[in-house]
């Protein structure tokens, strides 16, 4: 099918669909969402002409992976998020089997979009595109076709270009799997965007002092923070170890330094960006203020995927509210951008609460859409939990140091953890969607995030302790947004 049938053929689906879908009840109020069918990562988020824009992998057709779109939605403040058209469908030879993800950079008053044209022949053998589409309004872009074939020394697991400029120069980082099965991350450069000059692994699996490091690492994202080079990436094939690399695949960072000569990235050890279930392929882009804005796929290619319950109603996933980072020391801290606040209403405050037994519910903090701002919290070496819609529940134990996520398994409710330490929590800022919850601890030293399925109608909030804890606590009911609304 051409493009102009392919994209046909998915805003019919979108149409016939959109009653089942927008009767979900779990359907999200104020989250990134598909409009039908699977959505897995942000791609191409720009700010562009002062508009957001923000692209993901979307199939339309099914709730399960294949080959990919890029939807599109735009917004003015990071909470209003418009639906465009389709920007890109997978029409052409050169990315028959998907057009994978990417990026987004802005050259000469034009977005130029980078992204893997996917192909697979009938017996399943992979090739690889690095693709570049340009466009002059942000809305319809010109396929350019490939710019980068892979290269020798790799598999066809080789794609998720990420293209930043440097001084004159533009740069790309791609995610790969080298032909002895180890993952790595692979550096470009050029002067036009067009011609594109190989440099080899800068980083990866067997590395940098890593030892074994994941098969193959997806989704790189390398940036300036705070005068050092961090780079963000999902790796696959990470055993767990202790609390840590507990969900299928990983998506985290590293601190270090980029020397664009030689060229090679040396940094520190990596960290998980999330310590919740559902987080990956997060993509940054610096927008017109200067910040480094996050947002990452609400969600995870594992084999519980397919037992998520919206799947009934034709789609599946979301991305996390967007986040912006900063570095103290060594560490990446993401909060909440701050236009997030425009959509508080209804405000319930309480001075000082003091719980010191188990299912403690206060006055008017409830609901199912909401924020909950828990500050100048004290706990005396017991344990404090706080229970949503009495399904998912986080718990900080203070002799443990320990922070705990429950929930139930979409699979077949018994109930899944994950775990983190910490020596103490101050503060604890809380989004929770109706069918999402995202803890941001400490200003965002460290982030849960997580779908979970509570009962529809439970709007219950509790808390419990075994000692006296005590905090001041702000609750606020989150307006709706318009998502999902126009073409
Ligand atoms: C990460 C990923 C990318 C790929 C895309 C396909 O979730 O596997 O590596 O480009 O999804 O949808």
């Amino acid at each position: 099918m051409n493009q102009h049938e392919l994209i046909e053929k998915a805003s019919r689906e979108v149409a016939q669909n959109k009653n089942t879908v927008e009767s979900d009840p779990y359907r999200l109020q104020f989250h990134i969402m598909p409009p039908v069918g699977l959505l897995n990562d942000p791609n191409g988020f720009i700010q562009f002409e002062g508009v957001y824009h923000l692209f993901y992998q979307w199939n339309p057709f099914e709730t399960s992976h294949g080959s990919k779109f890029w939807g599109h939605y735009t917004s003015t403040d990071l909470i209003n998020w418009e639906m465009k058209p389709i920007a890109l469908a997978p029409s052409e030879w050169f990315e028959k089997n998907g057009c994978y993800s990417g990026s987004a950079v802005e050259h000469e008053g034009k977005m130029v979009l980078f992204y893997t044209g996917n192909v697979k022949d009938e017996n399943d053998n992979r090739e690889t595109y690095q693709c570049m589409a340009i466009s002059d309004d942000g809305i319809t872009f010109e396929k350019k076709g490939p710019v980068i074939h892979l290269p020798e020394g790799y598999t066809a697991h080789f794609r998720d270009p990420k293209v930043w400029k440097k001084d004159d120069t533009w740069y790309m980082v791609l995610g790969a799997q080298s032909v002895d099965e180890q993952g790595k991350v692979v550096l470009y450069s050029s002067s036009d965007l067009k011609t594109w000059n190989f440099h080899g692994d800068i980083t990866g699996s067997e590395m940098n002092g890593l030892g074994s490091f994941g098969y193959m690492w997806e989704c790189p994202d390398m940036f300036e923070l705070d005068g050092k080079d961090v780079m963000l990436v999902s790796p696959q094939g990470l055993e767990p170890e202790g609390d840590l690399y507990q969900n299928l695949f990983q998506a985290g960072y590293f601190v270090g330094k980029l020397s664009y000569d030689t060229p090679f990235y040396k940094h520190g050890t990596f960290t998980e960006l999330d310590r919740g279930f559902d987080f990956y392929a997060p993509q940054t882009t610096v927008d017109e203020k200067g910040r480094r804005l996050l947002f990452a796929w609400m969600g995870i290619t594992d084999e519980n995927e397919k037992y998520q319950p919206t799947i009934k109603k034709g789609w599946i996933h979301a991305m996390t509210l967007p986040r912006v980072l900063s570095l103290k020391g060594e560490q990446v801290y993401q909060q909440p951008v701050e236009e997030l606040q425009q959509m508080r209403k209804d405000e319930v405050s309480y001075d000082d609460v003091q719980i010191r037994t188990i299912d403690v519910t206060l006055k008017g903090i409830e609901g199912t859409s909401l924020e909950l701002l828990l500050e100048e919290i004290q706990c005396e070496n017991g344990s404090f939990e706080i229970r949503f819609r009495g399904d998912a529940r986080f718990i900080f134990s203070e002799k443990e140091q320990k922070m705990s996520l429950y929930r139930k398994s979409f699979k077949d409710g018994s109930l899944e953890s994950r775990h983190c330490q910490i020596d103490e929590i101050n503060k604890l800022q809380i989004f929770l969607d109706t069918s999402s919850v995202e803890i941001f601890v400490n200003d965002g030293a460290e982030v849960f995030t997580a779908r979970y399925y509570p009962e529809v109608e439970n709007e219950s909030i509790t808390f419990s302790a075994d000692t006296m804890v005590h905090f001041q606590l702000k609750k606020w009911n989150l307006e709706h947004s318009k998502l999902n609304k126009g073409k």
